[in-house]
């Protein structure tokens, strides 16, 4: 078995200044301490605002947190009024990339192909993609959860090389289960990160697989970190709200 490393991201969404974000910062780097990097990942995805800010303020302080962003374009550059490009993101030395969050998709209407270019992009300027994959709750009443995750996981990964597998994270975020305070319960977390790993394994080999990190995301909390940490194919997590708040983040950082 490949021993994966645990992520652990902050998605701060439309929230945050800059003048804030730092002072998130300054609080999580206070507050985590080397034994904690050791355990985990850990990072922190600001609006585009913010990140150069944060960005400084990680490099200044040798803080150990990397910087993630939560969208990008798949181009280079050019006339995309309101976009960012991901070199862009490469030279604020963004590590992680969120493609094809549930609102993205929702609110935005994000279609996998679209997912699909923004994750290639990602991989082919060095940075690693969370991509995000998950159902509604009519999909899961209708019993369509693991058609639909990995339906979206095959479309969402097309084209990515075996070598660059290395670098993907998944993201199992029922939709139903964010902002809402209803969270998956472990048990479903760990079914459906197995599905998404046999899938996986099923079209890169089992030993590519084995390495690939699998995080859960929706409505986690400091309460409900450690069950879930507690499932063999959950490697991590992807925290919304939660993450806002520093003490909270620490404290899902630090799980038990
Ligand atoms: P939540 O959001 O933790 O607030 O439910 C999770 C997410 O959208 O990534």
């Amino acid at each position: 078995m490949a021993k994966r490393k645990p992520l652990i991201s902050g998605n701060w969404k439309m929230n945050h200044t800059h003048l804030d974000a730092i002072a998130v910062v300054q609080k999580l780097a206070y507050t985590l301490s080397q034994a904690d990097y050791e355990r985990a990942d850990v990072s922190v995805h600001p609006a585009f605002t913010a990140l150069r800010s944060v960005q400084t303020l990680l490099d200044a302080d040798s803080i150990p947190i990397a910087l993630g962003a939560q969208d990008v374009h798949p181009a280079e550059s050019g006339a995309f009024t309101g976009e960012v490009s991901p070199p862009m993101l490469a030279k604020l030395n963004v590590s992680y990339v969120i493609v094809g969050h549930s609102e993205r998709r929702q609110l935005f209407g994000e279609t996998d192909e679209q997912v699909n270019q923004k994750l290639l992009a990602v991989l082919k300027h060095e940075m690693s993609p969370i991509c995000c994959v998950g159902e509604t709750l009519e999909e899961r009443e209708a019993g369509e959860t693991e058609a639909k995750v990995l339906g979206q996981l095959q479309a969402d990964l097309k084209g990515v090389s075996k070598e660059a597998l290395a670098r993907v994270v998944i993201a199992y975020e029922p939709i139903w289960a964010i902002g809402t305070g209803r969270n998956a319960s472990p048990e479903d977390a760990q079914a459906v990160c197995k599905a998404i790993r046999t899938a996986l394994a099923e079209r890169f080999g089992a030993e590519l697989a084995a390495g690939v990190r699998a995080q859960y995301g929706g409505s986690v909390t400091p309460a409900n970190i450690g069950d879930l940490m507690a499932q063999e194919d959950v490697d991590g997590a992807l925290v919304g709200g939660a993450s806002l708040d520093p003490e909270k983040f620490a404290q899902i950082v630090r799980w038990r």
